[in-house]
This record gives C-alpha cells, sequence and structure tokens, in this order.
C-alpha cells in the first residue's frame, strides 16, 4: 500500500489548529467537493463561492478521514474526526507550505503563468518530467487562490518535480501564490489582452504577471518568451528581483530557439537549438502555438539542470501529447458518407487563442477535409475593447480560408457582421440557439472547429454535434 500522504498530528500543526478525534485510515489526499472526494481524503470547508461547511457531514458519508472546519462549526453526529481553525483556506496554505518545506533538497518546483497555455504547458511538463522522476502536477486548471494551495497540499513528500499553475484576474493575486509555491523555474507563457476587463492595458497585464519572480527561489530562474511584445519589460522586472532570464522563441536572440517547425494536421516536427545543443522531437498536438509553448518546456527542463540526455529523453513524451480536452482535442466522427474532424476547443477563448486555433484549423488538409467551419461564441472579459478585438479577428477568418462561421452571442455578432457576405453562416443570441443549424449544417468532409470562452456555453454544442452523429449511426 502506498504511504499515507500525511500524518495526522503534521496536519493538525501545519494548519494551526485544534484536533478533535483522529483518523481511524490513511490520510489520501484533501478535497474541497464533497461530491468529488474519494475516500481517505480530508474535507476542506471552504467559504468560497458556497460555504463549504454544509457539505462536511456529506464529506464523511463519502469516506472522509477528517474534516478541515471554521471554530464555528456545529459538529453532527455523523461528523468523524475534525481539526478546527481559525480560517480554512489560510489553514489550508499553512499546509502547502509544510508540503513545499517538506520536499527535498534535490527536488524541483515550477510554477507556470501567462494569458494563455498555462495548463497545455503545464501538461507538457507533466508528461516530460514524469520520465525523469515522481512528478507532481495539479488536477485541471486548479490555478487561484484555492487551487494553488490544495495542489501543494496534495503533493506526495516524495516528489521530486512540483508543476504549478498559477493565474489571475487581478493585479496583486500572482505574487502570495508565488511566495507559497517558491518554484525553482516560473514560466510566462505569454502576455495577451486577456481579462483587460481588470487592467488599464496590456502593460499593465505584463507586470501582474511578473509578479511570478517575487517567490522565486535564491538562484532560480524565470522562463520568459522571447517573442512577445513585452519581454523586456518581464526581463527587466525579473533583474531588478535579482532572477536570471532564460527566454524561448523565434527571435535570434532566443536561449531556447526555434529553429525548424513543420507543423502537420495532427502534429508538428520541432527542431531547435538550445544551450546544450540541437533537439528535434514530434509534438502531438498540432498548430504553432502549441510547438511555442513545447520550448518553454526546453527552457524548463534546462532551468532545472536537467543534461542535455534527460533533456531529450524527456521531450521524447511529446510525441504522444496530444491538445488537452477542450484546448483543441480533435476527433473523427464517422458519419455515413465519410467523417466529420471535431475540434474541440470550447474550454476557453480570447483573441490570442482563437488566432492560434484559427490557425490549427487551416493546417487541416482540403483533401481529408475540404470544408473547414468555425462555430464561434463571445470572447469574455474583455472590457471596453470587447467590440473591436472580435471585429479584429475578421482577417484571421480570412487567413485561415474558413468557408463557413456560425457565431453566437451578442460580441460575436459584431464580428460576423465584419466577415465577407460568403463565409456567413448564421448567427443566434445564445449557443443553444445554435444547436439545430450546427447540426443541419455539418456533414461527411468537414473540419469543425468549435470554441468560445467557457461562460459562452460551447460545450454544449460540442455534445450536441456528437449525439447527432451517434443518432445518425443509429
Ligand atoms: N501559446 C499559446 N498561444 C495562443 N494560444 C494558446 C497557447 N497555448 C494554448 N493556447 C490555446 O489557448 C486556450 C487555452 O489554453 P490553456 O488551457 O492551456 O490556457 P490557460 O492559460 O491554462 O487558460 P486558463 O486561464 O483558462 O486556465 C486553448 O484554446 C489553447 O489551445
Ligand atoms: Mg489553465
Amino acid at each position: 500500500m502506498a504511504a499515507p500522504l500525511w500524518g495526522w498530528d503534521e496536519i493538525v500543526s501545519a494548519a494551526g489548529g485544534n484536533a478533535e478525534g483522529s483518523p481511524q485510515r490513511a490520510i489520501t489526499g484533501f478535497s474541497i467537493d464533497s461530491r468529488g472526494l474519494a475516500p481517505g481524503e480530508i474535507f476542506v470547508a471552504l467559504k468560497d463561492q458556497r460555504d463549504g461547511h454544509a457539505f462536511v457531514t456529506a464529506a464523511f458519508e463519502r469516506g472522509a478521514s477528517a474534516a478541515l472546519v471554521d471554530t464555528g462549526y456545529s459538529r453532527t453526529p455523523a461528523d468523524g474526526p475534525l481539526v478546527r481553525v481559525a480560517e480554512t483556506l489560510e489553514a489550508l496554505s499553512g499546509i502547502a507550505r509544510a508540503a513545499r518545506a517538506r520536499l527535498a533538497e534535490e527536488a524541483g518546483v515550477v510554477a507556470v503563468t501567462g494569458s494563455v497555455g498555462k495548463t497545455s504547458t503545464k501538461e507538457m511538463l507533466r508528461a516530460c518530467l514524469s520520465r525523469l522522476g515522481p512528478t507532481h502536477a495539479p488536477e485541471k486548471s486548479f490555478n487561484n487562490h484555492w487551487g494553488v494551495p490544495l495542489t501543494l497540499a496534495r503533493m506526495p513528500a516524495s516528489t521530486r518535480f512540483g508543476v504549478l499553475e498559477i493565474g489571475m484576474n487581478h493585479a496583486g493575486e500572482i505574487t502570495p501564490l508565488s511566495k507559497l509555491a517558491r518554484p525553482h523555474v516560473a514560466v510566462v507563457t505569454t502576455v495577451e489582452p486577456v481579462h483587460l476587463g481588470h487592467f488599464a492595458s496590456v502593460e499593465a497585464i505584463a507586470d501582474a504577471k511578473a509578479e511570478i519572480v517575487a517567490g522565486v527561489e535564491p538562484g532560480g530562474v524565470v522562463v520568459l518568451n522571447r517573442d512577445n511584445p513585452h519581454f523586456e519589460r518581464l526581463a527587466a522586472a525579473a533583474s531588478a528581483a535579482g532572477v536570471d532570464v532564460v527566454s524561448f522563441g523565434e527571435h535570434a536572440s532566443a536561449s531556447v530557439r526555434l529553429v525548424k517547425c513543420r507543423l502537420g494536421t495532427d502534429r508538428t516536427e520541432i527542431e531547435a537549438e538550445c544551450g546544450n545543443g540541437r533537439i528535434v522531437y514530434r509534438l502531438a498536438a498540432p498548430g504553432r502555438h502549441m510547438a511555442q509553448n513545447s520550448l518553454a518546456v526546453i527552457a524548463t527542463l534546462e532551468a532545472l539542470g536537467q543534461d542535455f540526455e534527460s533533456t531529450i529523453h524527456a521531450m521524447g513524451a511529446l510525441a504522444d501529447f496530444g491538445a488537452p480536452a477542450g484546448r483543441g482535442a480533435r476527433e473523427a466522427l464517422a458519419v455515413p458518407g465519410g467523417s466529420i474532424l471535431l475540434v474541440d476547443e470550447s474550454y476557453n477563448a480570447n483573441p490570442a487563442s482563437m488566432r492560434a486555433a484559427l490557425a490549427a484549423l487551416a493546417l487541416v488538409p482540403r483533401e481529408a477535409y475540404p470544408r473547414r467551419i468555425a462555430v464561434l461564441g463571445d470572447m469574455l472579459e474583455l472590457g471596453d475593447r470587447s467590440a473591436e478585438l472580435h471585429v479584429s479577428l475578421a482577417d484571421a477568418v480570412a487567413t485561415a480560408g474558413i468557408d463557413v462561421v456560425l457565431a453566437t452571442g451578442p460580441f460575436m455578432k459584431s464580428l460576423f457582421e465584419h466577415i465577407e457576405p460568403a463565409r456567413r453562416g448564421i448567427w443566434t443570441e445564445s449557443a443553444a440557439g445554435l444547436v439545430d443549424a450546427l447540426v443541419a449544417t455539418v456533414g461527411p468532409g468537414d473540419a469543425v472547429m468549435v470554441k468560445g470562452s467557457y461562460g459562452s456555453r460551447m460545450g454544449p454544442l460540442v455534445d450536441a454535434l456528437r449525439a447527432s452523429v451517434a443518432a445518425r449511426a443509429e
């Protein structure tokens, strides 16, 4: 049996709380959602969108080993052991600090931030670093004020490589999370106009991303995108904090430089020059943007002190690395008369990732899929520049040779009205209203890419298309 993740006394002390009882079973992890709790996990009753204290008893019913609760919580007869603390999120952060502190001296911690590509890069790092030693990384995009401490708290003591994703919506949010993670290597994938609603300018976003250097360990490194227009700004912030910079990109002076990039329909062949020599590898996630992310992985491996041979070995993992679910994952759906290529980009959207996804759709050869359909939902949180940033995608739609645009949402209406009439399919107010048109339009020989911000509810359109294909097959 695997060693327990934590001892009870360690938890109580790291949480700065008082124990009431002690668990009869091994502590296997932490959960903040009673519905997804696995037996043996400690339930942490956070006060976030809902108050987790209402679900403590349900968590015990699912097999929680214990629960972390506020001092004011009233126990029910079905409750098991409790740790009572002044504030549960602060207590979880205390456990996170202890988790970070107990890692061995030779362990390497990486924290990834950036406007787009955090999860994609984090998953690439997980795949690559796992070839070199026990690697721990977050579930999904657990990158906020509770996601980062939760990921750290779940990190086994034997972890050789810890990977964190750190996100933000406002200035000042990254600093405390970086200080909690204390990374040896921080990565900023890129800086783009995302969450502009909360910022005065893209420069202000760059400054907020630069906060990641705040927690970097002495002698640590920040990995920056040399091709991004804000590179100098970020590099200056790193240098002011005494953190060394390693860069990646196509730029002639990038430390990890893209030499060749053969973009294929479902994989990219890449040659990159780095400090130790030239690396040739394959990446199963298509698109130039994913190739860029993979350069950040090489830079991270080098910054972690891996030698050339280990770096090459680790990068070999990307030959099997497909785009994550909702972030470009592709599937061929068999229908009478041929197949439909479905590209699921429904998890998120902003101008940078929209352009990247349209460009990646253009890589699909016409011989295999003669028609390209883009199903586009609103990009949210762009503030005053929303309409302008939507309209600005018209060029990308034309360059990618999109034959039909199906659009939904008030902002996408502006783009829809600006694209050439020949490309216009239909526009609807809500995503739900687009289902029938989508199902009626798509047929064999179509490559269909579905993308919009999470709040635009594009995921159900992907499901509806899959369901209609399944029904056609019956
Ligand atoms: N370097 C990149 N440049 C542009 N788009 C990218 C890049 N990397 C990934 N993307 C695209 O951006 C979208 C989001 O990717 P991903 O989930 O990796 O980003 P994220 O930063 O983790 O997002 P979130 O802030 O929602 O956690 C996907 O559509 C993905 O294909
Ligand atoms: Mg993410």
